[in-house]
Parts: C-alpha cells; structure tokens; sequence
C-alpha cells in the first residue's frame, strides 16, 4: 500500500504551496488564480504555452521551473477538461494531475479547482480528490530497496495534497464517502495483488473478518460448515489443496429496517487457479494469484457501503478456495453433488470457477431471499476474447437491473456489456451421466459458463459479471497504476447509491 495522503480542502485564497497545479481550458483559458498568477509573473505562464505550443484543454500540460519572482516554486498548467460531466471523467481528471504533481520533486501539491461553476465546485474537488487518492495506491510491500532509476520516480509519492475550491466545507463532506469508496478500492487491490503464498482460504478469511471494525457482522464458515451445508461442489475444487476452504459471509444492516430485503453480491474467490489434475500450461500462470479477483471486489465493496455507511441492506458473500493438483485432487470424471441436490459432473478440474459460486448462489437465495444478487467471478479466458480489456461480461435474467447496471458502469467508466443466454446454450452443458457437466464445448465458453450459473438461479434478479480480463492485469490508466485495478468496487457502489438506496 502506499503511503497515506493528507488531503486539505481550503478556501480559493489559501496560499500556493508546493507543487502548484492550475488549470487552463481551449485558448488559455485561465481561471482567476491562474490569471493572477500569470499577471504577478510577468505573463510567463501565457508566454511558456506559447513556446511549447500549448493551447489549453485536453490532456497536455505546460512546467514552470523556478519563475523569476518565485524562485522556489514549480507551476503545472494542466489542460482542463471542462465538458466532463460524468464522476468517471472527475476523478480520472484528477488521478491525471495527481500523476503530474507527484512525479515533482516535493512531498506537498496544491491543486486550484476554480473554473467549474460554484453549484458544483463541491462535487468536482471531491472527485477530483478521489482520483488522487486511487492515483497514489501502489503495491511495493515486498519492495527492500529503491533500485534504479524508474522505481526511485514510481516510488515518488505526495504527502500531502491540497485542494482550493471555492466551498471548501461542502467539498469536505462530499469528499467523505468518496474516501470510503477509495477505501474499499484499494482493499480490493491489496487483496489481488498479494501473491498465493501469503493469501490464502483462511487469510483471506481473516482480512473480511477486519470489516467488523467498519460494523459489519463477519461469519466465517469452515469445512465442516460447509460439508454440513452441503457444498460438495465448493469443497470439491478445494479438496486438491493442503490449505482448507472458507466461506465468508459480511453483512452490512444500513436499511432502517433490519427486514427490508438484502441485495447479495457474491464472490469466486479461488486464491490460487492451477487448474487442478487438469493443469494449465506454465506460461503466464503466475497470473492466477488473481483468481480471487470478484471476491475481492465483493470484500472491497462491502467495505464501502460501511465505511460511508449505505442506508441499504448488502451481504457479501465470497467462496475461498484453491485449486491444486494432488493425491487427494479431484478428478476428470468425477461426479459431485452440489447443495442444490444437482448432480455435475467434473470434466475438466481448470473449470472451477462455476464450481464454487453454484453453491453459493443457492446458498444466498436459500438463507437470505435476496432482492437481488450480483456474482463476481474471474471465470473465463473466452470472456477476455471477446470483449478484451474494455468492458466486462454481463449476464443476466433481469432487463431493469441488467440496465441500470449499465447505466453505473457508463457513469464510473467501470463498463459491462451484456452477453445472451437462451436455451440453445443451455443444452450444452447436458451430459448422459449427471445433471450437467461443467464444461461447453470449444464454442460460446463465457456463455456457456454463465448458463451453468443460471442453472442454479431460481425467481431471484441476477447478474453474473465475467471480470476476468478487467479485475486483473490491469493496463495503467489515470486512476490505477498497479496489476490490480480494483474494478468493480466503484461501479457496484454506483448502482447501490443510484438505485437501492432511496
Ligand atoms: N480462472 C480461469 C479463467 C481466467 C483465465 C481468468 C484467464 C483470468 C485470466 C478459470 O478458472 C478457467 O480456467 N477457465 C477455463 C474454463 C475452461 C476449462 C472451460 C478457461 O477459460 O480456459
Ligand atoms: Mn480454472
Ligand atoms: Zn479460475
């Protein structure tokens, strides 16, 4: 985890110190301050643009050096995105000049949010705070030594950040439940980029178990639980490994009343993906330490909601286990019985995933009557086929809430696109020698993985998300610098605060 950042919201006549970042829109557009700024300098702002052929606007900036009269100072005039309305185009703008501000040789930024109308000025130095704070989480835990020269610059962090808007206690209180939602962003994050052999079932158990802090009612379900339960899908996948399966169920009471029907996000969370007796080849595979990945969002999430304190009803549920070749592995051919009495039949172990969440998504309906329940899952590689690094794959039985999700993921820029499911993929996980087999053919696997789900879905509304090429491996954006985004935790935060929440 990074080091922790200090932010200050205050006044636009607070002093510039530090690292001072303005803005400036299309023609040089410069806001009060800048423009005094600029005026106090002689005009060597507008001169400095007009040398490196810097317009204002879009995504460019301009670097002042130690200006005559303020010998001591460094000024970045950031291209001002002025049209972005939407929270996603806020806080990336913000994680962007984070980036600028930090890459300077000072622990101390000011930023001046002043060319946004003063109705909205709150919410923009908010999320324009937020993508700060999700800007400077890196993973460097198991980093000893600073090393060369492109980690001594990576490693370079603020300390401290300041934000002049002009309704500096507004901003505060809207920067609040953003601080808890970027909280729960980089739990998400620790929790994929940790490798295997420190995060496993009963470690990752313990780091929901830590939720209790926030208020949330944490239930870990050992083995024996789970094999009284009937989970013999689950503890199926998990038999192979040496390290025992947990479930771990969060709940989080926000509603004003306790019997108001939970919404139920529900977690893969297989800590280590070998693909079991039916191995994956050796290239590549370090990257299943991330196959925890929608239970991590799930555990990011759930911190969230608590930390900003969501006046909804939320259970997180999430499904540990890892997936290991052994003498006690199960194997191709194999039959289980799932809690829902369904038979499956197990003809490749690398198919896993579908394995834990059966169970647990009969789990939520049997035990919570959900409003509606959202499963999270890394759960195939023909997912990132088709839609790549974008957008993540929706599935569902429920057109409203399948649209209203959308609806989060266009606001957040955390996006699903919606997959089909009918009948006729249906009919290709049929087997002679069980109810199902858990895998499809060759052709439609991301589909047929989310028609086996379906299978144990009843009346409940549903969406089963495929993160596989979203939750992992991320590219660097804005707003993220480290393999693991933490997607997922923003957008579903989005669709509890936009629809469930009233
Ligand atoms: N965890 C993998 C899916 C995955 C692949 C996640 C790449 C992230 C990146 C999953 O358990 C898996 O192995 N799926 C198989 C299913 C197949 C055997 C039907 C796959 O996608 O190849
Ligand atoms: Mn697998
Ligand atoms: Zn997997």
């Amino acid at each position: 985890m990074g080091d922790v950042l200090e932010i200050e919201f205050e006044d636009l006549d607070g002093k510039l110190k530090g690292t001072t970042l303005v803005f400036a829109g299309d023609g040089l557009e410069l806001g009060s301050i800048a423009s005094d700024l600029d005026k106090k300098l002689g005009g060597q702002i507008a001169k400095a643009a007009e040398l490196d052929g810097f317009g204002g606007g879009g995504k460019r900036h301009i670097e002042l050096l130690s200006p005559a009269k303020m010998p001591d100072a460094r000024i970045i005039v950031a291209g001002f995105e002025g049209d972005s309305d939407d929270k996603g185009g806020w806080v990336n703008t913000g994680g962007r000049v984070a980036g600028l501000v930090a890459g300077a040789r000072s622990d101390k930024a000011t930023i001046v949010v002043d060319m946004v109308s003063s109705s909205t000025a709150p919410e923009v130095a908010a999320d324009i705070a937020m993508g700060a704070l999700l800007r400077q989480y890196a993973f460097d835990k198991y980093k000893s030594q600073a090393g060369n020269e492109e980690d001594e610059k990576n490693s370079r962090r603020l300390k401290k950040l300041r934000v002049l808007t002009a309704k500096p206690d507004k901003a505060r209180d809207a920067f609040r439940r953003r601080e808890a939602i970027a909280k729960g962003v980089t739990i998400a994050r620790d929790l994929v980029n940790e490798p295997a052999n420190e995060l496993g079932p009963v470690e990752f158990a313990a780091e929901c178990e830590k939720l209790k802090d926030l208020g949330v009612e944490v239930e870990i379900l050992d083995v024996e639980a789970l094999e009284e339960l009937g989970m013999r899908a689950l503890l199926g996948v998990a038999q192979g490994s040496a390290r025992p399966a947990r479930v771990a169920i969060m709940q989080w009471h926000g509603a004003k009343s306790k019997r108001q029907k939970p919404l139920c996000f529900i977690g893969k969370g297989v800590c280590f993906d070998t693909g079991g007796i039916s191995m994956k080849p050796a290239s590549g595979m370090e990257d299943m330490k991330g196959d925890m990945g929608g239970a991590a969002c799930v555990t990011g999430l759930m911190a969230a909601l608590a930390g900003r304190e969501a006046s909804v009803n939320a259970i997180g549920i999430v499904g540990l286990v890892e997936n290991m070749p052994s003498a006690t592995a199960q194997r191709p051919g194999d039959i289980v019985k799932s809690m829902s009495g369904q038979t499956v039949e197990i003809l490749n172990t690398d198919a896993e995933g579908r394995l834990v969440l059966c169970d647990l998504l009969w789990y939520a309906q049997e035990r919570f009557e959900p409003r509606f329940m959202i499963n999270l899952a890394t759960l195939t590689g023909a997912i990132i086929v088709a839609l790549g690094k974008e957008y993540a794959g929706m599935f569902s039985n429920d057109d409203k809430l399948a649209a209203q999700l959308s609806a989060a993921g266009e606001a957040t820029g955390e996006k699903v696109w919606r997959m089909p499911l009918a009948k006729g993929y249906d009919k290709l996980i049929d087997t002679p020698n069980a109810d199902m087999k858990n895998i499809g053919g060759r052709w439609a696997g991301a589909i047929t993985a989310a028609q086996f789900l379906q299978r144990f879905v009843k009346k409940t509304p549903w969406i089963h998300l495929d993160v596989a090429g979203v939750a992992m491996a991320s590219g660097k954006t804005d707003i993220s610098r480290t393999w693991a985004s933490g997607w997922g935790v923003r957008l579903l935060d989005e669709l509890v605060a936009s629809d469930c929440e009233k």
